[in-house]
């Protein structure tokens, strides 16, 4: 036997032995993987250092995981894959808002507040009124919506990264009866990817940058319509162009309005700077 076809034979052996797996759809990506797998290390031709060099980052990403730290959504997010999977799973559609990455910064049971509540309790930053309207693509407005928001603060810190267990930066509402939702936060700074480990000595041998332009993350819930996950972006951001995790979509970019004193749109009177961002959140219907 020649050296490909020894080469070969290892793939279709590994290829058969998942030949007897009952679930079909896991046989189906299993097989595939390996075939893909085998095929990225015939193409570099990868040498047993470099093998082991893979084992050691994956095992590094493996020991500092935690539950407040996910060093392999990380990896996901800087080689594209997790921007990859909502591409497939998240199409565009006509007059909806796009999909983008989730992040690792997501808890489940963040604080639920009152409309036009304050989602920053405590986080630092200049304070920034978000404003906008949850509907479906032919206009209706959805009232009753959940609205999942999640930032971090102005020196790019998520609160489960704060050395406390405070919670600040995040809470949900449930949009009004014409789907308006509201609430006063800080206005959201751009802020780098934890790189203190495997992920970000990755960034740093590419020579890319661990920083992500500011924005504040959107998950919208609401019967007989896909989940929305989601962020805003803020115009001029010397990031947009350089997502370490590629989540940019012209669409999500939005101007904010920057004001001194005078009256918010809540009738609150601010004192010294503020912020205000408006974003309508445009659902699709999710077929019976
Ligand atoms: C985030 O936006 O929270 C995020 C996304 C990907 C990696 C790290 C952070
Ligand atoms: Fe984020």
């Amino acid at each position: 036997m020649n050296p490909a076809d020894r080469e070969q034979a290892v793939t279709d052996e590994v290829v058969a032995s998942f030949a007897g797996t009952t679930d079909t759809r896991l046989r189906e990506v299993m097989q595939s993987l390996v075939r893909h797998l085998h095929a990225f290390a015939r193409d570099v031709r990868l040498s047993e250092q470099e093998w082991e060099a893979a084992i050691g980052f994956l095992t590094r990403a493996g020991h500092i995981t935690d539950e407040r730290r996910q060093e392999f959504i990380l990896l996901s997010d800087v080689l594209g894959l997790s921007m990859l999977t909502v591409a497939i799973n998240e199409p565009k559609v006509d007059g909806a808002t796009e999909a983008t990455v989730f992040g690792p910064f997501f808890v489940d049971d963040s604080p639920e507040i009152p409309l036009g509540g304050d989602i920053a309790r405590g986080a630092a930053g200049t304070p920034c009124f978000v404003s906008g309207q949850v509907r479906g693509t032919d206009g209706t407005a959805i009232p009753g919506a959940r609205v999942d928001v999640w930032e971090a603060d102005e020196d790019g810190f998520y609160d489960v990264q704060y050395t406390d267990d405070r919670s600040a930066g995040r809470g949900w509402l449930r949009t009004g009866e014409e789907g308006e939702y509201r609430f006063w936060s800080v206005l959201p700074a751009p802020y780098p990817i934890p790189h203190d480990g495997p992920v970000g000595d990755l960034l740093t041998a590419a020579g890319r940058g661990p920083m992500r332009p500011a924005h504040l993350h959107f998950k919208v819930t609401a019967a007989g319509y896909r989940t929305l996950i989601t962020h805003i972006f803020l115009a001029g951001d010397p990031y947009l162009e350089s997502d370490a995790v590629f989540g940019v979509k012209e669409g999500l970019v939005v101007e904010s309005g920057k004001h001194h004193g005078g009256t918010a749109p809540d009738g609150s009177r601010p004192e010294g700077e503020w912020a205000s961002l408006t974003f309508d959140l445009v659902l699709v219907t999710e077929p019976a």
